[in-house]
């Protein structure tokens, strides 16, 4: 096996170190060589001169260090600062002057090891002196920028110690794997984590290649990470592992950063006694959506509840409501007693149809609920129009249009009271809440005074009226509040998700969210609407993609078929485009970890599953 093309030649500093000896077993040949410290004594400029002269390599691969025994580096600094620090920093300097590319061999402890999958543009923060003295080395290398820095979570093979921890997690990779995967990388700049792909604990990991071990605890030792597992996405991207299949395309999920950590722990020491983030995101979110008012809630379906209690909705009262929506939309409704009224939607927007809405109006009809479905804003202000003319509430259920615009106004603007979720799938989250929002202060006083209890205004302690609490939590606001201060950058992601799906899907017939010149959708979740002509089984699609790690969804199955809402209807088929809509449509994966070639490998197979079936 050749290491590089035969007319570069490559020097390698520890040729004797372990893995120099794992390299030299694997790849031979006059292009690449092995120096010891004889050869090359990095401590010794001139020595690495004579050997740069004598072997005038293009790659330097830098695996002369001291690392075992760990303690080495507490008890005698000298050593790591000259070996790791200042031997390095003679490797870069050498290398510098003769434009030689440097591979430089750091460790992934260089990470604080405290909650794992690092980034390599994640802050460092070494937990001991050996990962502290592999940053120094660190340090000198990235002043010289045509080099390579690799963090590794590399052992050996088998695994050497007689005990592994069983309360520590990496994503150990093998020396030999690594061996591997070196020459495809050599000409790769920057940072790059190397590891494997599965996290697990140490124990566990070592038990596959030695049986013997027993397990124990990091509570025994002084210095080990927690958690000092590494993401390996930029290795893949390069190289294309097979494994890469074994990575999940969720539906959805989370992007946390450290503005989410750093809100979550001032609230855990400061905000017990008080509702502090409570307050403030209600504050900003309301100027956001350029609303008077904003009320938190432990989640959305409890937001409309608590909005339809406000107005006193009860039994022999109807609410009409798209028939395409998730059931929170309705249930509340229920809850209270009144009758949900469905109606079909539109073809072009997934929202609700007015002319079917213009069919059930009535003196029983309390209110009206749009819904922004994926993001879609439907014909707001005529039905904002359609309410106002006949004396009924309108409420617009955003849970899925955070960020999303009609003509530059935002989706929690449209309704009396609009609402919107932070779900754990959702654009921003707190795992679960939500809000209401509004302009009217007697539906916001009332919500605000059932949300708690309808305690008294001036005897808190005393209760005026009898009501269940939805107080959400000041830990959940503290974490919204976090993750709404990066509400540009996560709608961006969203968008970029969107516009992979877009460009990858081209050659398949099939219409997306609405996102147009007048609509720009906050694109929570990307939807595809297959064109008839397929005679698609979404229900085979899933399941074929479901077999590659991909986690796609159906869309919204028509409410008034379900057994919850069947006795509110007739006939089992009404409303048709509802049903059209869920037999034809698919929920694409959308989860913020997806890049544009996973996206591609999403697309490919829905392309592959498309053109399989007959049309
Ligand atoms: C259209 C719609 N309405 C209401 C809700 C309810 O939100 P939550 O889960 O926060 O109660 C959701 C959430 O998934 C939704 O999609």
């Amino acid at each position: 096996m050749v290491f590089s093309s035969k007319l570069k030649k490559v020097i390698i500093t520890g040729g004797n170190s372990r893995f120099g000896k794992i390299l030299k077993k694997k790849f031979n040949g006059k292009n690449i060589i092995y120096t010891s410290k004889k050869d090359l004594n990095i401590l010794n400029l001139d020595s690495i001169d004579n050997s740069f002269n004598k072997h005038k390599p293009d790659y330097l691969i830098h695996l002369a260090s001291l690392s075992r025994p760990m303690e080495i580096h507490e008890e005698n600094i000298n050593l790591s600062i000259d070996i790791n620090i200042i031997g390095t920093a003679n490797i870069v300097k050498k290398c510098a002057e003769r434009n030689i590319k440097l591979i430089y061999f750091s460790t992934a402890y260089v990470y604080p090891g405290t909650r794992g999958n690092y980034y390599e543009n994640d802050s460092v923060k070494p937990i001991n002196n050996y990962a502290w003295s592999k940053l120094g080395g660190e340090t000198s290398v990235m002043l010289y920028k045509n080099s390579l820095i690799l963090r590794l979570a590399m052992t050996e093979y088998p695994f050497i110690h007689k005990k592994a921890f069983s309360d520590a997690k990496a994503n150990f990779i093998y020396a030999n794997e690594v061996a591997k995967i070196l020459p495809k990388i050599l000409n790769e700049k920057g940072i790059m984590n190397i590891g494997s792909l599965e996290t697990e604990s140490i124990y566990s990991f070592a038990k596959k290649s030695n049986s013997k071990v027993k397990p124990t605890s990091i509570k025994n030792v002084k210095y080990f990470p927690k958690d000092s597992s590494i993401n390996v996405e930029k290795l893949n991207n390069i190289i294309n592992r097979k494994e890469k299949l074994k990575k999940n395309f969720f539906a959805a999920g989370p992007s946390i950063s450290k503005i989410e950590r750093e809100t979550v722990e001032d609230m855990m020491f400061n905000g017990w006694d008080n509702y502090n983030y409570v307050e403030k995101f209600e504050l900003e979110f309301a100027k956001y959506h350029k609303r008077k008012y904003c009320l938190m809630t432990p989640n959305c379906t409890l937001a409309i509840y608590l909005t339809l209690k406000s107005i006193n909705l009860k039994s022999g009262d109807e609410v009409i409501v798209p028939d395409s929506t998730w059931t929170a939309t309705v249930s509340p409704i229920v809850e209270c007693g009144a009758t949900p009224i469905f109606v079909d939607v539109n073809k072009s927007n997934w929202c609700i149809n007015i002319n079917q809405i213009k069919k059930k109006i009535n003196k029983k009809t309390k209110a009206i609920i749009c819904v922004d479905l994926f993001g879609n804003i439907g014909e707001v202000n005529e039905l904002k129009k359609i309410c106002k003319k006949n004396s009924v509430l309108f409420l617009e259920d955003a849970a899925e249009a955070l960020g999303s615009k009609l003509r530059g106004v935002k989706a929690g603007k449209f309704g009396d009271v609009s609402f919107h979720s932070f779900h754990r799938t959702k654009t921003i989250t707190s795992g679960e809440g939500g809000v209401l929002l509004t302009d009217n202060k007697i539906i916001f006083d009332k919500a605000k005074h059932l949300r708690d209890l309808g305690r008294s205004n001036r005897n808190s302690y005393f209760a005026e009226t009898s009501s269940l609490k939805f107080m959400p939590s000041n830990l959940q606001a503290a974490m919204v509040y976090g993750q709404f201060k990066r509400i540009d950058e996560l709608l961006r992601i969203k968008r970029e998700i969107f516009k992979s799906y877009k460009k990858y899907l081209k050659s398949i017939n099939v219409k997306f969210n609405y996102d147009n010149k007048k609509i720009e959708n906050g694109l929570w979740a990307t939807v595809i609407n297959f064109d008839l002509k397929y005679k698609i089984n979404i229900i085979k699609l899933i399941k074929f993609l479901k077999n590659k790690n991909i986690y796609a969804r159906l869309f919204f199955s028509p409410l008034s078929s379900q057994n919850a809402y069947k006795k509110y209807v007739k006939n089992k088929k009404i409303n048709p485009i509802s049903h059209e809509l869920y037999e034809n449509s698919l929920v694409l994966p959308s989860h913020y970890n997806l890049n544009d070639l996973d996206i591609k490998f999403i697309s490919n197979n829905i392309i592959k599953f498309v053109k399989s079936s007959k049309t």
